[in-house]
């Protein structure tokens, strides 16, 4: 199981975290992931210059809305499949 949290501080909400959680979760849910990957919202992980601030397993990654397609791709399929 991997943890996936996704910042809905501030800015990161104005950055469009909505959207991106969002996006993670029909993601997720395409993907038949439900019991692989724990995913919910956090507060402010300090990263809000480079937001939205998502995180796997506590390692920070910076996502927008526009990219979301390509961050699952690469760092959450590549985790889950290992
Ligand atoms: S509001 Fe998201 S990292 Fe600060």
């Amino acid at each position: 199981m991997i943890d996936i949290t996704v910042c809905i501080g501030s800015t990161c909400h104005v950055k469009g975290s909505k959207q991106v959680l969002e996006q993670l979760k029909n993601l997720i849910s395409l993907n038949r992931l439900a019991g692989k990957v724990n995913l919910h919202g956090t507060f402010c992980l300090g990263n809000c210059q480079q937001g939205v601030s998502v995180t796997i397993d506590g390692e920070v990654y910076s996502v927008h809305p526009d990219t979301v397609n390509e961050f699952f791709t690469k760092e959450v399929l590549s985790k889950v499949r290992k």
